[in-house]
């Protein structure tokens, strides 16, 4: 399994640093990216890096799309020699599969995926989508690729990549924000921001561990930890007044509508 990355930004080096750890060779990897210290960083995990697009590809059997969104177009566009035989694993937001097919050449394979910021530490989710002209080997390839930051799921149709966007892609900044705001009401309470900091962020961590490790769902273990008359009642229950479940859906939604604008702004050539 030869690979090449188009753009050795955050996310290329993660997958990359990820794979490596996995066992890949080196040799087997290249990236390619216009900014020399890009380059250079890539170049110090010991893979060969290129300044052009078109000498990266030659060799490589998956070519994975690891540039901003907003250039995707020109940078597949640009793209010459690609060819059918080769799997493109897209990490591109918002690049559409339809968009991708119809700047690549015909019965191109194309996996697209939408990864999400905790990849950066290998702890990452991601959801992949497959074109019709995938078959298992590439299915298994983009997998591969993938896992190397974290989980991967499939989804059956393009669609549900719009709720994966609004659930996972954009949901660390959600738990960002309710770990800031926690932290600051520590502060308040009296402790000191170093204080409060750890205890938010030990908390998301065990909680996040614990609702995997458990078989129960989510709220059952809410409804475990929530005495009649107890202190987690008294906070439950001001954050219901607030209406904070409605807020999070009437979020998800916002973020499920702006992922489906955003496709069409990015698809256009
Ligand atoms: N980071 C995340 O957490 C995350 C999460 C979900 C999805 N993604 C997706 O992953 C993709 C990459 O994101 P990122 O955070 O890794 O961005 P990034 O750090 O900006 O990486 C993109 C890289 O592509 C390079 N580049 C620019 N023009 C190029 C060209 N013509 N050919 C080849 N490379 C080129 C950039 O170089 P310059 O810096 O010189 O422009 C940069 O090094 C995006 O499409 C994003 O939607 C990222």
């Amino acid at each position: 399994m030869s690979i090449a990355f188009i753009g050795a930004g955050n996310m290329a080096m993660s997958l990359i640093r990820g794979l490596l750890d996995s066992g890949m060779q080196a040799s087997a990897i290249v990236a390619a990216d216009p900014s020399q210290e890009q380059r250079a960083a890539a170049e110090s995990l010991g893979i060969s890096v290129f300044q052009q697009n078109d000498l990266a590809i030659k060799q490589a059997a998956i070519v994975v799309l690891a540039v901003k969104p907003q250039i995707a177009a020109s940078v597949v566009q640009s793209l010459s020699g690609v060819n059918a035989t080769q799997l493109i694993v897209s990490v591109a937001a918002g690049i559409t599969v339809a968009s991708l097919e119809s700047w690549l050449p015909i019965n191109q394979p194309i996996v697209r995926c939408m990864p999400n910021t905790p990849a950066l530490v290998g702890a990452g989710m991601t959801a992949l989508f497959a074109n019709q002209a995938v078959n298992d080997k590439h299915l298994e390839a983009a997998e591969r690729v993938l896992q190397a930051a974290g989980k991967v799921v499939w989804v059956a149709n393009e669609e549900q990549l719009d709720a994966v966007t609004a659930v996972s892609g954009s949901g660390p900044a959600y738990f960002f924000l309710l770990m800031e705001h926690m932290i600051n009401a520590g502060v308040e309470l009296g402790l000191d921001i170093q204080t409060s900091t750890d205890l938010t962020l030990q908390t998301a961590y065990g909680a996040a561990l614990m609702a995997q490790q458990s078989v129960e769902p989510v709220a059952t273990l809410r409804e475990n930890v929530t005495s009649p008359a107890g202190t987690t009642e008294a906070a439950l229950n001001t954050l219901l007044q607030h209406a904070v479940p409605d807020a999070i859906a009437s979020a998800l939604r916002a973020a499920h509508h702006r992922s489906t604008e955003l496709a069409e702004e990015f698809g256009k050539t």
